[in-house]
């Protein structure tokens, strides 16, 4: 089984800065500046709470990958991301094992570069797999 541990949960909203505006009243604080990432063409921005990490993804543009999720969904989580020591055993194992890959493992500029991928499974939705920061794996 894989060595999965939660990184952070993700959650979709229309307007980043007023979102972190919310957030903020509500006693998370900010752990990063927002970064644009120009791969998926979203505002990104992390935030924490008690010690849970939550990422605001918010689309630029019609052309981004979550702008369809964005219409459906509104202001929401959508994925929860777990980091893994052995990156690449994993997306084997899981893409092997019922979870289909929504794109290939892709550098992500709010992570630090680390490679994400993102899955789906029919019966949990979607997740999110980041590489350890180390690349060791
Ligand atoms: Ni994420």
């Amino acid at each position: 089984m894989p060595n999965l541990k939660i990184h952070h949960i993700g959650y979709l909203v229309k307007k980043i800065d007023a979102a972190i505006l919310s957030f903020q009243k509500i006693g998370y604080e900010t752990v990063q500046d927002t970064v644009y990432d120009d791969i998926r063409k979203v505002n990104i921005c992390f935030l924490q709470k008690d010690g849970y990490r939550i990422e605001l993804v918010a689309p630029v543009s019609e052309d981004s990958i979550v702008y369809g999720l964005l219409k459906k969904y509104k202001n929401c989580p959508y994925h929860i991301c777990y980091e893994t020591d052995d990156f690449d055993e994993d997306y084997r194992s899981l893409t092997s094992g019922g979870f289909t890959a929504i794109d290939a493992p892709t550098p992500a500029p709010a992570l630090q570069g680390r490679d994400v991928v993102f899955l789906t499974s029919p019966s949990m939705g979607m997740i999110e797999l980041i590489r350890q920061p180390d690349g060791s794996s």
